[in-house]
């Protein structure tokens, strides 16, 4: 409630982001009764991806209703975000329960197992007069009516999504993550990998070309993501996300035929201050 109250005092909506199907060991581990296997899975001491993953029962939906429930009267956005991104299907596939459900509503595969998942959580955020958020994993399998998507694996999500309709927001690994290098890894704080660059992140168009011109007002924003598994302290979070961000917010609001490097460089100095 403070930190939802502190943004709205700065004009700043925060959007709450809620796991689902994947991702979501710490929850099994309290609640193994949502799982597939019957086996208590362990709190991860490491991170990265496992095959842990809710199972589609009907009590699932229940106790993921009655979070989303108690998140919707925390957060007052408009958008909810339900993650959806790695999720291996292994347990589903040698669950007995999710096959049969897979023939129970015609479903092709294990990917539309998940769609059918995420539209099920979309019909209850939009009956709750909110609007369903989640990774571009949600398009497998088909995307739910009202869903709007987070491009991270590259731009193609986005560009799929807003030309069905749906709104999207970019965030491409390849340029928005602020937990990558920024300059030569041998005189760099250690991160997880890649390259991005003040000038890598200006030079970014968040409006691909392949976007059909009917289209392009479905493209929201973009945005720059900071995972912190490589990040100590708060001072080294500042270090990765100044200067960047001010790239960000350039491309962001600045008209692409305005869009001056140079003028950019000239007025930077008076932010780092
Ligand atoms: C993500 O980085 N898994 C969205």
């Amino acid at each position: 409630r403070e930190i939802v109250t502190y943004g709205q005092l700065r004009n700043i909506t925060i959007v709450p982001e809620i796991e689902m199907p994947g991702h979501s060991q710490a929850a099994l581990a309290a609640y193994p009764e949502y799982g597939c296997t019957g086996k208590t899975p362990k709190v991860l001491t490491y991170w990265g991806v496992t095959d842990t993953i809710f199972c589609p029962y009907e009590k699932t939906f229940t106790f993921l209703e009655d979070i989303l429930s108690e998140v919707m009267t925390l957060f007052p956005s408009e958008f909810i975000h339900i993650g959806g991104d790695e999720a291996p299907k292994k347990h589903w596939e040698q669950s007995a329960f999710c096959q049969n459900l897979i023939k129970k509503e015609n479903l092709k595969d294990e990917h539309e197992l998940q769609s059918y998942f995420i539209r099920r959580i979309d019909k209850f955020l939009t009956a709750n007069g909110r609007r369903l958020i989640g990774w571009d994993e949600i398009l497998e399998g088909g995307l739910a009516p009202g869903a709007s998507v987070m491009s991270w694996r590259g731009e193609e999500g986005g560009i799929a999504a807003a030309n069905a309709g749906h709104d999207v927001v970019l965030t491409p690994g390849f340029v928005m993550y602020f937990d990558h290098y920024q300059g030569d890894p041998k005189k760099e704080p250690l991160a997880i990998g890649g390259f991005s660059d003040l000038k890598k992140v200006f030079q970014y168009n968040p409006m691909p070309d392949s976007i059909k011109e009917d289209k392009k007002h479905h493209v929201i924003g973009v945005q720059a993501n900071v995972w912190t598994e490589y990040m100590k302290s708060f001072e080294h979070v500042e270090y990765m996300v100044n200067p960047r961000i001010l790239a960000l917010s350039e491309i962001a609001w600045v008209n692409p035929d305005r869009k001056d490097w140079k003028n950019f460089a000239k007025r930077l100095p008076h932010n780092l201050m």
